[in-house]
């Protein structure tokens, strides 16, 4: 198992560091615009193997591609990342055409491989690198939902005072302000999550999810990383193991809750072909109205990006 982890800032050194201490792959190459930027970081990486008893061979290039030659799987963190005050949307016009470029090249070298989209707005970065690589749907594909349902998980462990490991929850739509959190597919040990929480903490833990990013943001001046890398590799894991983890995944959606031409997070079985099945779970109205709002955003950030005229 071969994967290349494109970008060695802040989550792309996070996603090759959380693979190598877990031996989720034999090789993780990084590779990064900034002259040796990922050799050093994977020479720092390398350097804690025998440390952390890990035996992932790690190397990083400056953009040399055929470093990167036959990956199984790519991650694709490269762009910049927001300021304060700024929106995911407003990185769209610099990280569409790093994301192309990217998906360019790793295409080049690794014609087979399985992308996993990380750098935003992430969703049109997801539509961007499908149309670039030109990879059926289940094969390029975006992390957020891990993301976002960790941060609703990590706030109603904490407000409940249990071990986040018994929160299970799932989270749809855009990543951004308008992404869907589901109450009433959130569950504690199997106890459904509103008899055990009153209904204005669990709105209020709503809110703060979805303003999850930019809370991190305002405290860092910069995105957060430990969670993005952690999720990136789980899912990384969960391709390079065959696991079939369902997961929130954003990919495209071909007629499933009633959506067709648009990259949102819905539930998905991640396994050694990318996604292997697209979740329909049942939604009510309002959910469903949620859903479309969210995806109406989504599709507002498409259009600027196709007025862009990259492809
Ligand atoms: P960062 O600035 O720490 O790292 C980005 C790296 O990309 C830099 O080292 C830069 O030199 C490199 N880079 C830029 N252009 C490149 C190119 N053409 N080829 C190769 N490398 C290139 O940023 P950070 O914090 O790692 O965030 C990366 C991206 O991920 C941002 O767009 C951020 O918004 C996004 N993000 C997405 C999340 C999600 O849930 N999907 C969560 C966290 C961050
Ligand atoms: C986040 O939600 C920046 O999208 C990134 O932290």
């Amino acid at each position: 198992m071969k994967v290349t982890v494109v970008g060695a800032g802040n989550v792309g050194a996070t996603v090759a560091d959380v693979i190598a201490q877990n031996e989720i792959a034999n090789e993780v190459v990084i590779v990064d615009i900034k002259e040796n930027f990922a050799e050093g970081k994977a020479l720092d990486m390398w350097e804690s193997s025998p440390i952390r008893l890990s035996d992932t061979r790690l190397s990083g290039s400056t953009n040399d591609y055929s470093k990167t030659k036959n990956s199984d799987i790519v991650v694709i963190t490269s762009g910049v990342p927001r300021k304060p005050g700024m929106s995911r949307d407003d990185l769209i016009s610099t990280n569409a055409k790093i994301v192309k470029t990217v998906t360019e090249n790793v295409v080049k070298y690794s014609p087979d491989a399985i992308i996993i989209i990380v750098a935003n707005p992430l969703d049109v970065m997801v539509y961007t690198a499908f149309l670039t690589s030109k990879k059926t749907r289940n094969k390029v594909f975006g992390m957020a939902g891990i993301l976002d349902t960790g941060r609703y998980r990590s706030f109603l462990a904490e407000e409940l005072n249990v071990s986040p490991k018994d929160i299970q929850a799932l989270l749809m739509g855009g990543h951004g302000d308008t992404m869907v959190p589901l109450a009433r597919y959130t569950t504690v040990a199997g106890i459904p999550v509103t008899q055990l929480i009153d209904e204005d903490k669990l709105n209020a833990i709503i809110e703060r999810t979805k303003k999850g990013g930019g809370e991190i943001v305002k405290l860092l001046g910069t995105s957060a990383w430990y969670a993005p890398g952690q999720a990136a590799a789980q899912m990384v894991e969960a391709i390079a193991r065959d696991q079939r983890r369902i997961f929130p995944v954003c990919t495209m959606l071909e007629g499933e809750y009633g959506q067709t031409n648009v990259a949102l997070g819905v539930p998905v079985v991640l396994g050694k072909n990318g996604i292997e099945k697209v979740i329909e779970i049942d939604l009510n109205d309002q959910e469903m109205e949620l859903l479309n709002n969210s995806s109406n955003a989504v599709k507002s950030v498409m259009k600027t990006f196709e007025d862009m005229n990259l492809l």
